[in-house]
């Protein structure tokens, strides 16, 4: 497919901060893909409907910078309060160096194994024996919470309160303007939270840290370019928390969603576990907890015959090139039997690709198997009369629950 020439390019109807849309985009991404690559759209923006230019653009830092993301043009972000997701060069290397060395580094995923596997049994034992919940409120979310609390050293009991912090800053207007009416900053906006994270640092650089944990870590990471103070070591735990949760709690719920919505990958996945990567990939595909990123342009630029001036805000629909028809054959079926599993955009792509992904990855894994254990197909389905509501955050794609009953068993 090719793109129309530019000035003849219609605008389109397409709002990326009303999640009545970005929710329910399907039907209108296809017809954004037949129609072009890219197109403008509301409130200034260019949407990025193809996988090729979405990837191309994601690789391409120096002309579509993430700096900014979706904070208004011009605002100064302390690193203190930054995403590492925002940070350009220099900066970026070795701040995201120490996020990689927290989430990979140290063997911690070998160790996380056995933590992510009893975490999950333990939480939907209560739900089996009672035969019904909610598997985001008492399993998708408390699973990421209580795991990114392990992976930075939190008591098990204080993990609850973690999901919360998280919760109220992701909603909050912090994310965009980087204050809220209680003040500025992480400090000043949330400042229980912030002292809660600081303490945890000092009381590493005051000798309580094992070595091994992830503070001691991070604070030992052989990166140059940034300083080890407490507010920057405090930054990169906050985007551990705040990449870390959210995400992984809409990737469970997408999935355990879709496994209860369909029969035969039910019992395809109980009867052979070695299913559950491709289910998870398939799910990332074709349900992205995040739907979209925002890049801006550094420079006048032309994207498949479209001219972008210096400035443009660039949406890349990830949700939208997940499903390209010229990538995936059959695009918008959910299928365990695919070749090209792995190369969609969920977790980004080039630089800024998730740090987090394989520990999401194995989240997931665990979380399906350990509800398949305790409910084999036909012994639990959606309640009657559920409906999938989203959570609210427009670029974001995750239920807001999953309420189940159990079903008696067939002799
Ligand atoms: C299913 C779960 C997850 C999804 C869908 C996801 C998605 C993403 C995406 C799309 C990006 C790229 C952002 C961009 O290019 O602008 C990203 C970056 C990042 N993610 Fe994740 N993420 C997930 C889980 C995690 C976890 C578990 C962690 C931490 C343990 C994490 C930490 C980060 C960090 C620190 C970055 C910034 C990397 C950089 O800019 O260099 N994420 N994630």
């Amino acid at each position: 497919m090719t793109q129309r020439e530019g000035p003849g390019v219609p605008q389109l109807d397409f709002d990326v901060f009303d999640s009545a849309q970005t929710h329910e985009m399907w039907d209108l991404m296809a017809a954004f893909r037949r129609q072009g690559a890219v197109a403008p759209i509301r409130g200034d923006f260019v949407y990025v409907s193809h996988y090729a230019e979405a990837r191309a653009i994601l690789r391409d830092e120096e002309t579509y910078s993430n700096v900014g993301g979706m904070r208004p043009t011009g605002l100064e972000i302390p690193l203190r309060d930054a995403s590492i997701g925002e940070l350009g060069p220099p900066v970026h290397v070795p701040a995201r160096k120490l996020a990689t060395t927290a989430a990979q580094g140290g063997g911690v995923l070998k160790r996380a194994r056995p933590f992510v596997r009893a975490t999950t049994d333990e939480l939907i034992a209560p739900i089996a024996e009672r035969g019904s919940g909610d598997l985001i409120g008492e399993y998708a979310l408390p699973i990421t919470a209580q795991v990114i609390g392990w992976l930075l050293g939190m008591p098990k009991a204080d993990c609850a309160q973690l999901a919360e912090w998280a919760e109220e800053i992701m909603v909050s207007e912090l994310t965009v303007t980087n204050r809220t009416e209680r003040g500025e900053g992480y400090s000043g906006a949330f400042p229980e939270f912030t002292e809660y994270l600081e303490g945890m640092v000092e009381e590493c650089l005051a000798g309580a840290g094992s070595g091994d944990d992830t503070i001691s870590r991070i604070l030992a990471a052989p990166a140059e370019g940034i300083e080890r103070s407490v507010p920057n070591v405090r930054m990169v735990l906050l985007n551990l928390v705040l990449g870390g949760t959210a995400t992984t709690r809409d990737l469970i719920g997408n999935l355990l969603l879709e496994i209860l919505s369909a029969p035969d990958l039910y019992v395809a996945l109980f009867e052979d576990r070695e299913l559950i990567p491709a289910a998870i990939e398939e799910s990332l595909r074709l349900a992205p907890p995040v739907l979209y990123l925002i890049r801006t342009c550094t420079r006048a630029v032309e994207l498949v015959g479209v001219k972008l001036a210096a400035g443009q805000r660039v949406v890349v629909g990830v949700a939208s090139a997940n499903r390209d028809e010229e990538v995936y054959e059959d695009a918008e079926r959910f299928r365990v039997d695919r070749a090209n599993l792995a190369p969609h955009l969920s977790f980004g792509y080039g630089q800024h690709f998730c740090v987090g992904a394989p520990l999401a990855r194995l989240e997931a894994q665990s979380a399906v198997e350990s509800f398949l254990d305790l409910f084999p197909p036909g012994s639990a389905r959606l309640a009657p009369g559920f409906e999938c509501e989203w959570m609210p955050l427009p670029y974001m794609l995750g239920p807001v629950r999953i309420d189940i009953e159990g079903l008696p068993p067939v002799d």
